[in-house]
């Protein structure tokens, strides 16, 4: 087909999505998905790179797949499936692996923030390989666009590398994919510390807005957000973050611009702007977490449709391996 091929994932690492993930991954994926041959993966082969609870991330598979569907993912239409119910990505990865350079891979500051942070000892080999397990994800699909958040450009220039690499020493194999780097007004941060962004693993979850909480407890976090001293309503990241970061919440969800927003907040107070953005927060989120919920009552149905998804994905990623496959000697 001449529809451009789409990659993207996410990892199961918490029971919700929180708002910026929504935000900043699930509303451009849905957008995404009808312009685009879409493959979405929840990548649970990458989240064993820390260590895990096994019940607990069973549960956060489904539940990650579950708010795919219920945010707008349409697994007919698109692809989505479960990463370690396609056994080609950790077979490609082991192929990968022999053809990157272990500075080139220690180069790779993910890595060294995560690793700095858990000491060496605790850092496992596959923390080390988890950006050339991404190149595999991407690179069995022959995917053209890859959306992903500023963190991820250098991941995808090394699946870039990778992929011309192989290319050039074993012949023309794989897709160039470029990455779709989103714009920095789709970043939410934390309504607790503005200055970070929000996160599933934040330390406290206290500022991070989860998709399936109940709305008076979305309300309640919104209300106790941090503001700044004074009383104006406008969009300053460096001055107000706390109220640039409601602005934008806002922005998305109403579809009202962050200019109308200042002209419509003029002469009000932040009690006022808070009252709103819960409104529209828990407006957006209430069909979502109720489709959710109802998607998790069935989990048979709902592991069928994966186990279905999972070999569609495999059909496409077996071709892609036994080209490989062929080219480096098996
Ligand atoms: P988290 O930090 O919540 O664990 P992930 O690293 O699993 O998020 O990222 C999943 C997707 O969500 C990525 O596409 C990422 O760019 C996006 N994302 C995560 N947090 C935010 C945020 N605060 N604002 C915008 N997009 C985000
Ligand atoms: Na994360």
């Amino acid at each position: 087909s001449t529809t451009p091929r789409l990659f993207s994932g996410m990892q199961p690492s918490a029971d919700s999505l929180q708002v910026g993930n929504y935000i900043g991954a699930l509303l451009q994926w849905r957008q995404m998905q009808q312009t685009h041959d879409a493959v979405f993966c929840v990548v649970d082969l990458h989240a064993i790179t820390i260590p895990q609870d096994p019940a607990l991330l069973r549960q956060q598979t489904r539940r990650t797949a579950a708010q795919y569907i219920a945010g707008g993912i349409d697994p007919e239409h698109s692809v989505l499936f479960v990463q370690s119910q396609v056994p080609a990505h950790a077979e490609l990865a082991w192929v990968l692996n022999t053809i990157t350079g272990f500075g080139e891979a220690s180069r790779m500051t993910q890595f060294k923030d995560k690793s700095a942070k858990q000491g060496s000892d605790a850092t496992s080999v596959g923390l080390f390989t988890y950006p050339v397990l991404m190149a595999a994800d991407i690179l069995l699909y022959d995917t053209a666009l890859v959306p992903v958040g500023e963190d991820q450009r250098q991941h995808i220039e090394l699946t870039r590398d990778l992929a011309s690499r192989f290319n050039s020493r074993f012949g023309d194999t794989f897709v160039i994919p470029k990455p779709q780097i989103q714009k920095a007004t789709a970043k939410i941060y934390d309504l607790q510390n503005p200055e970070a962004k929000m996160s599933k693993s934040a330390a406290s979850d206290a500022g991070v807005l989860w998709l399936l909480d109940e709305p008076s407890k979305t309300a309640k976090k919104i209300k106790s957000a941090v503001t700044d001293a004074d009383r104006e309503i406008h969009f300053d990241r460096a001055a107000k973050p706390g109220i640039s970061n409601l602005l934008t919440i806002h922005s998305v969800f109403s579809g009202t611009s962050i200019g109308d927003l200042e002209a419509q907040f003029e002469g009000k107070g932040y009690g006022d702007l808070k009252k709103e953005v819960a409104d529209v927060v828990t407006e957006e989120f209430a069909p979502v977490r109720a489709r959710t919920l109802e998607l998790l009552d069935d989990p048979t149905e709902l592991d069928r449709m994966l186990t279905k998804n999972a070999e569609r994905a495999s059909g496409m990623a077996e071709a892609t391996l036994a080209r490989v496959y062929d080219r480096i000697g098996f």
